[in-house]
């Protein structure tokens, strides 16, 4: 079991791979379609996920795995082939997420915990049934006045430990994503402070509950200024704090840590990651798991219209190549104006 764990763990970080996540939930995926004036309708998140999915060039080459939404992992493509077919036939592992999402946390206003344990166990057998070899589960973390309080950070940490046990029991491998948000008036220090407690914590419990760490991934936020400080570190400043408050804090035995990109724009995105990723001697693979850092200029060159499908494609598949030269630190901003 450990094996087939730990295969897939590495599979997810291979050389110069990382992995799309499209797993919007419901709300989320809507917020999307309303940002290009689409109507969120089942066919239309099929149509849109199919699109990404079929860059076949762009899966074989640069996506190890795609993280996906129940109703997706249940999907067929227009031509009746499951979507899970999809992208396992470019070579890319179908995840899914399966968190219920971050509720507010009682007596902790401004904080939140993440729900979906219950019935969690005979979930994982049905996912895995459907092709499903690695999950995820996001904890919200944010930044504020006498916040992340211990109470927040032990209680997200607790649930992450009990998810990824439960994934591993079933064979699935467990991305664990504490997420510190970036919005807010916080400096670089702060989101350093609050990362490094999170991950702390995190891995304290992850022990406790007698998770194999060479069977997960770790997906964190990358340490950065809040969106509204008036500071903004460069790039080299996040991919060094970064690095050091992982160093800090993640055990050597995880075999990849796949960054979310959380509203930085594509191109800090994929700087942060190559900078990262120029420095050496990293214990662990590093790479990308973004949502909108891949997504973002795709969803808008569709705009809902098949005629687009040729232009939102190809702009999905520059990223994904920007993105897949990142992971081995080989990106450049005249690579990018190149293409
Ligand atoms: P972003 O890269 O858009 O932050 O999304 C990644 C993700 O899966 C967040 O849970």
């Amino acid at each position: 079991m450990t094996a087939q764990l730990e295969a897939t763990a590495q599979a997810m970080v291979a050389d110069g791979k990382g992995i799309l996540a499209a797993d919007e939930s419901s709300g989320t995926i809507k917020k999307r379609f309303d940002s290009i004036g689409v109507e969120s309708t089942e066919e239309n998140r099929r149509d849109y996920r199919e699109m990404l999915f079929r860059c076949t060039d762009a899966m074989k080459t640069c996506i190890s795995g795609v993280i996906l939404f129940d109703e997706t992992l249940r999907q067929k493509a227009n031509d009746g082939t499951p979507l899970s077919q999809v992208i396992s036939e470019t070579g890319a592992i179908p995840g899914i997420k399966v968190d219920t999402g971050a509720k507010d946390l009682a007596a902790c206003p401004g904080e939140k915990v993440t729900e979906g344990l219950d019935g969690l166990r005979e979930r994982f057998a049905e996912y895995y049934d459907l092709g499903a070899r690695f999950a995820k589960w996001r904890a919200v973390i944010n930044i504020g006045d006498g916040i992340p309080s211990r109470t927040c950070l032990e209680a997200n940490a607790h649930a992450l430990a009990r998810y990824a046990a439960l994934a591993q029991e079933a064979n699935i491998v467990p991305i664990v994503e504490p997420e510190v948000i970036m919005d807010g008036p916080h400096d670089i220090a702060q989101c350093f402070d609050a990362t490094e407690a999170a991950l702390n914590t995190l891995y304290d419990e992850l022990y406790t509950q007698r998770v194999v760490l060479e069977g997960t991934i770790l997906k964190p936020n990358m340490v950065l200024s809040g969106t509204d400080c008036a500071t903004q570190a460069g790039i080299d400043e996040v991919a060094a704090q970064t690095v050091k408050c992982l160093k800090r804090t993640v055990p050597a035995a995880v075999p990849g840590i796949c960054f979310l990109s959380g509203g930085q724009s594509d191109e800090d995105a994929t700087a942060h990651l190559s900078a990262m990723n120029a420095m050496a001697d990293n214990p662990w693979k590093l790479s990308f798991s973004y949502g909108r850092a891949l997504q973002a200029a795709a969803l808008k060159a569709w705009g809902g219209k098949a005629e687009n499908v040729p232009a939102a494609q190809s702009a999905f598949t520059h990223r994904a190549k920007m993105n897949s030269l990142a992971a081995t630190g080989q990106w450049n901003t005249e690579l990018e104006k190149a293409a």
